[in-house]
Order: C-alpha cells, then sequence, then structure tokens
C-alpha cells in the first residue's frame, strides 16, 4: 500500500475520478467534502469500480477545527489533492465573498495544517483562466505565458491561491506543491458508475450536449460564430476526465517520491484545439445522435481560442491525454442515458 492522501472535494467531478485512480495505483485515500456540490452516494460508486471504500468524512474545509480534526485522526496523511471550491464563473460574479471566503480560506487552513501534522506535499486543482485570452504568439499555451487580469472573481481565486501558495514556499515552509492548471475537463468514467453532476441548467458545453441529445433541453446554442477561428467558433482544449485524474497520481508520485523542486506547474490538456462545432459533429458521429442546435450571439466574457502545450507534464511527469475525443464524448453520453435510467435527470 502506497501512501495516504487526503482528497478534499473528493466526492465532485473531478474528486471522485482522481479517487478511483489513487486507489487503483494503491494509494490510500481520506476524502472531505462539505456536501455543498455532491452526493455522498458517490462513494459507494467509488467502491463499486474498485473494490476499496475510501474514508470519508463529511467536513468544510473553511472549518478549521474541524479539519484539524481530519488530520489527528488519520496522522498517516501525506499528501493532499485540493479539488474543494466553488466553480461556477456567473454566481461568483454575483456572490463574490462566497467564492473568495470558500476558495481562499479553505486553502489557508490546509497550507497552516500541513506542517503541523507532516503532511508533505499538496497538489493544487488551478486552472487555464489564468491564462486569459494569450496572445497569438503564446498559442498554445505553455506555462511560462504571462497571467493576465482575472475576467471574474472565481478566475481571481484560482491566480490568489497560486500565489498564495508560491509565497508561502517561498518563506521557506517545509512542503511540496504543483500547480496544476486544466483545460476543459469534460466525459465520466467508462463504467458509468460517476460522473459529471451539473446543477440546474447546465453552463458548460458538454453537459448542455448530452441534455439536449436526450430531450431535457431543447436546441443548444453555440455562442458566436463570427470569431476569428477556421469555422468561427470558440476553440478550447477538452481533456477527458479520467486522463486528467491520472495526471493527478503522476503529480503525487512526482511530490512525495522524488527530490523535484518544491513548486511545479503543469498544464493538463489535450494540446488539440477543437471548436464548438467540432465537438457538435463529434459528438453526433460518436453516439449517432442528431443534435437540434443553431448559432447565437457570443457569450460575454468567452475566451475566443486556448490550447494547451502539454509538452511540460508529458516530459516532466510522464503522462499524456490518451483518450480519443470521440470516446470522450461517448462516456459523457452514457453517462447521461445512465441517468436517465436511474430517473435522475
Ligand atoms: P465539483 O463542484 O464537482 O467538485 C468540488 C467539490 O468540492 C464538490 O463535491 C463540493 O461539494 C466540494 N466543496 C466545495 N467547497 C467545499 C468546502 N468548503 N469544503 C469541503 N468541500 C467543498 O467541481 P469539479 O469540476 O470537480 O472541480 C474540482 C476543482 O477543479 C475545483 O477547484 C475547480 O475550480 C477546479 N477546476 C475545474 C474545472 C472544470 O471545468 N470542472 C476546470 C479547471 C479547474
Ligand atoms: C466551452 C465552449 C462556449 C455552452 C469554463 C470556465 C473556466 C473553466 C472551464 C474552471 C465556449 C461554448 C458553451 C453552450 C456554447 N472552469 N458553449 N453553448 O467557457 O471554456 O470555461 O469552464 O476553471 O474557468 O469559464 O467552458 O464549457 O462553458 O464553454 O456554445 O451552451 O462552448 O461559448 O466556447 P469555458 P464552457
Amino acid at each position: 500500500m502506497k501512501q495516504t492522501i487526503l482528497v478534499t472535494g473528493g466526492t465532485g467531478f473531478i474528486g471522485s475520478h482522481t479517487t478511483v485512480e489513487l486507489q487503483n495505483a494503491g494509494y490510500k485515500v481520506v476524502i472531505v467534502d462539505n456536501l455543498s456540490n455532491s452526493q455522498a452516494s458517490v462513494i459507494d460508486g467509488i467502491e463499486k469500480i474498485t473494490g476499496v471504500r475510501p474514508a470519508f468524512e463529511q467536513v468544510d474545509c473553511r472549518d478549521m477545527d474541524a479539519m484539524d480534526k481530519v488530520f489527528a485522526k488519520y496522522p498517516d496523511i501525506e499528501g493532499i489533492i485540493h479539488f474543494a471550491a466553488s466553480k461556477a464563473v456567473g454566481e461568483s460574479v454575483e456572490k463574490p465573498l462566497l467564492y473568495y471566503r470558500n476558495n481562499i480560506v479553505s486553502l489557508l487552513n490546509l497550507l497552516e495544517l500541513m506542517p503541523k501534522h507532516g503532511v508533505k506535499g499538496i497538489i493544487f486543482s488551478s486552472s487555464c483562466t489564468v491564462y486569459g485570452q494569450p496572445d497569438p504568439e503564446n498559442l498554445p499555451v505553455t506555462e511560462d505565458a504571462p497571467i493576465k487580469p482575472a475576467e471574474s472573481p472565481y478566475g481571481n481565486t484560482k491566480q490568489i491561491n497560486e500565489e498564495i501558495i508560491r509565497d508561502y514556499i517561498n518563506s521557506g515552509a517545509d512542503i511540496k506543491a504543483i500547480l496544476l492548471r486544466y483545460f476543459n475537463p469534460i466525459g465520466s468514467h467508462p463504467s458509468s458508475i460517476i460522473g459529471e453532476m451539473p446543477n440546474g441548467v447546465p453552463m458548460n458545453l458538454i453537459p448542455y450536449v448530452t441534455q439536449t441529445a436526450i430531450g431535457i433541453r431543447e436546441q443548444l446554442k453555440v455562442f458566436g460564430n463570427d470569431y476569428d477561428t477556421p469555422d468561427g467558433t470558440c476553440i478550447r482544449d477538452y481533456i477527458y476526465v479520467v486522463d486528467l485524474a491520472k495526471a493527478h497520481v503522476k503529480a503525487m508520485e512526482r511530490v512525495l517520491d522524488t527530490d523535484s523542486d518544491k513548486l511545479e506547474v503543469f498544464n493538463v490538456g489535450t494540446g488539440h484545439g477543437v471548436s464548438t462545432k467540432q465537438i457538435i459533429d463529434a459528438f453526433e458521429k460518436a453516439t449517432g445522435v442528431k443534435l437540434n442546435w443553431a448559432y447565437a450571439p457570443r457569450r460575454a466574457g468567452d475566451i475566443e481560442k486556448v490550447w494547451a502545450n502539454p509538452e511540460k507534464a508529458n516530459k516532466v511527469l510522464g503522462w499524456k491525454a490518451e483518450t480519443s475525443l470521440e470516446d470522450t464524448l461517448r462516456s459523457a453520453w452514457n453517462w447521461q442515458k445512465k441517468l436517465r435510467e436511474e430517473g435522475i435527470q
């Protein structure tokens, strides 16, 4: 058995998939989640897939005393993967203080508790949102591209959290950290036992696509067809959530088992820019389902095009996105059908 890892936000979308991959790789996992955006039944799903039930504590990362008790209860914790955060960009504009408190206080508590409880490393969930719209010469975007002013309080919390971790390590703190900048995570576990559970009307493209395909939404609106891209629609780097989860296992091995630098940053993307229109075509091809969609005006604040240069993660972490877009979209569709079968959506 490898080391014990605390996964905050472990019943959420990316956290649940990462717990599966950590357990498959032999790590012991303790999940902390306040269930503000997920369900406790996800633990059953993780057990069903892996045969191992992770420890689970329903605790809020903002609660310093409760987090202190978690570390005291599980003294073997050596690493943290910190997913717990509020993540809805639009909501963050309406409720900025909620976002600043949740996303910043949670990290501060973890960082303060790490040395006290002998926790050596932390992997932080950052985002390509820190790059804003990269200048044309910086596409595909590397980790050295300039950080642009944040477009939302949510995006700002990611930038501030990166700076907090950097400042803390620069102060001589005896911890190591890896910042993983995710591009657009999509899809669900191939078993369809765990997956993405959007709240209300989805803001993200793929859940909107699958909900339209199954008839929950009438029509997908493609926001803008006059961008400076080959087909006029926006370009993103869509990364399969299971591939993304595996990047965390590699990052954890690097933090705990090697003498790597105390702070490192990696892009986690495929390296391929895909347009919204190409997503629709690929979804129809992969599933055989015809989507009802139409062009609509641009969405305020959208980035025109961004995709990753993932070479650093490929070389240094020894990680590469492996799953095809078609397989990824099929996994999202299978998950949507499973939700329907269970009467959930
Ligand atoms: P998610 O909402 O599915 O998962 C987050 C989990 O954290 C939820 O289960 C929620 O209940 C929990 N949580 C929130 N605040 C908490 C708190 N104070 N204490 C304990 N638990 C708390 O989101 P996700 O898509 O899995 O995202 C995980 C992380 O990755 C987040 O930090 C997010 O900002 C980051 N990220 C996500 C994306 C994306 O597109 N999904 C992209 C880049 C970065
Ligand atoms: C993708 C593309 C839309 C819905 C957001 C956050 C970002 C990051 C990932 C966390 C865009 C288009 C979408 C629809 C559409 N999260 N679209 N019709 O905007 O890249 O990023 O999630 O860090 O911070 O901002 O992802 O899935 O919302 O959109 O045409 O109904 O799909 O315009 O081009 P985005 P998305």
